[in-house]
């Protein structure tokens, strides 16, 4: 009864009471199958995905909010979708926006306050929904019409948490139409995108942005993609990567704030690699330490903390009996923290990605699945959190520990806080 609502806390306790991998009474649809270990999660996520769907909680919950972009939806429209929408990710196509992340990166680094207490993640949200913008609109959109699309994302995520917590309510809430509000803003979100969409069609040539492309993507028989798509796959667009980057940008800042001797080597192999020019996309990729970093940030606070299927057929993997039609819930954060998966867990080690004692990392996802955004959300971490140190000489903070709220992400409460300085009167390269 109270997982829901306290998910980290209660799967603590049913891992020192059950093992890593057990049964959980889920409800309506019976017992789920609850793992942490990593070859279970490999085997679904990857080896044997053909004989898993994305469970109810998405396709059906989150759908309702959210609508049937790649995220909630499955089987032959997904892939479909997914043929069409992922060369706009891949890292030649995204090479173009470098300089229009370096540049927001650049204003959000100069805004912060410096030898002050700042709550980071107050400032990481607006920042990944901004490059969000640019990313997928350009320039075209204001900070209001921006507010209202955030707002409604937000909106249909609260419901979906509600429902997902108090599935028994969900009947009053219907009754009493609170979810209205959340159908009236969504209404008003689409109303941009459409405005969006005419503008983009209007003048093709000016953009290079990802709309550009998912209007200008035809699916094999020569058919563009209907204009409703168009716009379930946008808002799964912002939904899934604005939250989950401002939150690992936050966190991995966190951990560097308690690792000063990690802020060193960032800071000499940004200052080696990048320097204070522009950033080439190329130079993205000679950044080790960096994307160890990064990699163990994501392993100690992956955003996506819990990732859930349901079985299609039978199947059997490592002992573990599963039946068709079993809800599986994959504990990520569990797993990451899990000594049966890696040395030392509980502690921040980026050198385990940076010697290749371990790859292990399920922050994204894994297989035909996997976060179809994790080129742009690694470059976006990259110039942020570089830029960051780079323009600084230290970040410390003497919050000791996290604490997160039950949400479908990781969402940190009551801040993450710290403090930057750049007292250094050598310091050159000036933002
Ligand atoms: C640190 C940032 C991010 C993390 C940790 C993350 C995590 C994940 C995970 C775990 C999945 C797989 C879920 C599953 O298998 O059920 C996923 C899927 C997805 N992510 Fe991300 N994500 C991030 C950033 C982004 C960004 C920047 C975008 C796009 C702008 C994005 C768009 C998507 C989409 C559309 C899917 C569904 C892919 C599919 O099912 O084909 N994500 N993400």
């Amino acid at each position: 009864m109270r997982y829901p609502t306290t998910p980290l806390p209660s799967f603590k306790i049913f891992r020192e009471k059950c093992g890593d991998t057990y049964q959980l009474f889920t409800g309506p649809k019976g017992w789920s199958l609850v793992s942490e270990r990593a070859d279970i999660i490999d085997h679904i996520l990857r080896i044997n995905n053909k004989n898993y769907n994305k469970s109810p909680i998405v396709s059906e919950l989150l759908a309702r909010y959210i609508g049937q972009g790649l995220l909630t939806i499955d089987g032959e429209f997904w892939r479909k979708q997914r043929k069409l929408i992922q060369p706009g990710f891949s890292r030649e196509r995204l090479a173009n926006l470098v300089n229009s992340i370096d540049e927001e990166a650049k204003n959000w680094v100069n805004a912060l306050p410096r030898n002050e207490a700042v709550n980071i993640y107050d400032t990481t949200l607006p920042l990944a929904m901004q490059i969000m913008a640019k990313v997928l609109f350009t320039d075209k959109i204001s900070a209001e019409q921006l507010h209202t699309i955030a707002y409604s994302v937000e909106l249909g995520q609260l419901q979906f948490a509600k429902d997902l917590r108090q599935p028994l309510l969900s009947f009053w809430r219907k009754l009493t139409n609170t979810r209205a509000a959340a159908h009236a803003e969504t209404k008003k979100a689409v109303d941009i995108l459409l405005t969006q969409i005419q503008h983009h069609r209007d003048h093709p040539k000016k953009y290079t942005d990802l709309l550009q492309m998912l209007i200008d993507a035809r699916y094999a028989d020569g058919s563009k993609m209907p204009d409703a798509q168009l716009i379930d796959e946008v808002l799964v667009l912002i939904l899934a990567g604005h939250e989950t980057t401002a939150i690992t940008l936050a966190c991995t800042l966190h951990l560097l704030a308690q690792h000063p001797e990690w802020q060193t080597k960032v800071r000499e192999e940004w200052q080696q690699v990048i320097g204070d020019g522009p950033i080439e996309a190329g130079s993205l990729r000679q950044l080790p330490v960096l994307t160890a970093v990064i990699n163990e940030g994501l392993r100690l606070y992956p955003p996506a903390y819990l990732v859930s299927r349901i079985a299609i057929g039978d199947d059997e993997v490592g002992g573990v009996k599963i039946r068709a039609g079993q809800m599986i819930i994959l504990n990520i954060y569990g797993a990451h923290r899990n000594e049966i998966n890696f040395d030392t867990p509980a502690t921040f080690d980026p050198s385990r990605y940076l010697d290749r004692r371990t790859t292990t990392n399920f922050a994204f996802g894994a297989g035909s699945r996997m976060c179809v955004g994790y080129h742009l959300a690694m470059m976006e971490l990259q110039i942020t959190i570089g830029r960051l140190l780079a323009a600084t000489t230290s970040v410390k903070t003497q919050q000791t520990s996290l604490e997160f709220s039950a949400s479908a992400t990781l969402r940190p409460v009551g801040g993450v806080w710290m403090r930057l300085q750049n007292d250094d009167k050598t310091l050159k390269h000036s933002l």
